[in-house]
């Protein structure tokens, strides 16, 4: 089984690689940090990594297609790579870097996997998008935003498996709260789930092919809430 996780040299895309490759697979790892991704290829020799920008859309292509002559055929792709900032004053780099990196790069992370398992007639896609997806923030508008530009894509790209006539290809969407990595914004983060636990769970939702699942499961609650409750309360309390 050979699988590609973009944005695995730290937090959730890294201990999910170390998960995979523990389970027998074949792993290309990537993210712009390279000594810490080829720490981990030391390590654990399933895993082996591609260093670059996934922001440089051109070299997003040039890799992709490396990995997969490499491979030859490619069982599932994860894509956790992903920025986001508290952004109270809207400083237009951090809204820019975010949209580069969450909305454009991550389309076409999707749609070229998307566009390789139609091809292949089997494969798994699973997003990490956020609980964030469900509403809009003050602090962090585009953080927000681009995680509902992806939990919508995703589902398109699922909707979109109807035309593939083997029914082999799987898109995931996992929606974690907060998990401890540095990705967690804020101080006194509320319901933090462990690194460990969030991958496990993460693991599983995979193993299952599940088409969506929060991360930790008791988030699943909060998302509830969130979808029904109205935007003034929310400018109220938050
Ligand atoms: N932690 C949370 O509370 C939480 C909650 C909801 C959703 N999420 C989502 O979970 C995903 C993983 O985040 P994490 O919490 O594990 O944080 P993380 O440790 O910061 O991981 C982010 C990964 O993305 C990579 N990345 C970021 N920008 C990149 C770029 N331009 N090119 C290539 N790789 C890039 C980083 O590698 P380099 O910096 O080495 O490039 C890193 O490997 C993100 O999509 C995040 O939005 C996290």
């Amino acid at each position: 089984m050979n699988a590609i996780v973009f944005g695995a040299s730290s937090g959730i895309g890294r201990d999910l690689a170390i998960r995979l490759s523990q389970d027998g697979y074949n792993v290309k790892i990537t993210a712009r940090r390279e000594e810490l991704l080829k720490e981990l290829c030391l390590e654990f020799p399933k895993l082996s990594y591609y260093a670059f920008d996934i922001n440089d859309l051109s070299s997003v292509e040039e890799h992709f297609s490396d990995i997969v002559s490499d491979f030859g055929v490619i069982d599932l792709i994860v894509h956790c790579a992903g920025i986001g900032f508290e952004n109270p004053e809207l400083i237009w780099k951090m809204e820019n870097d975010t949209i580069a990196t969450n909305v454009l790069s991550a389309t076409r992370i999707y749609d070229l996997s998307f566009l390789l398992f139609k091809k292949q007639g089997f494969g798994h896609l699973v997003g990490i998008s956020s609980i964030a997806s469900l509403r809009g923030n003050r602090h962090s508008p585009a953080y927000f935003a681009s995680k509902a530009f992806q939990v919508n894509y995703l589902e398109s790209l699922y909707l979109k498996t109807k035309e593939i006539a083997s029914g082999k290809v799987y898109v995931t969407d996992i929606r974690p709260g907060f998990v401890d990595t540095r990705m967690a914004l804020g101080d006194d983060i509320f319901w933090m789930s462990g690194l460990k636990k969030a991958v496990n769970q993460t693991y599983r939702a995979i193993k299952c092919k599940r088409r969506r699942v929060y991360i930790s499961k008791r988030w699943t609650l909060i998302a509830w809430i969130l979808k029904i409750v109205p935007s003034w309360l929310i400018k109220k309390i938050m």
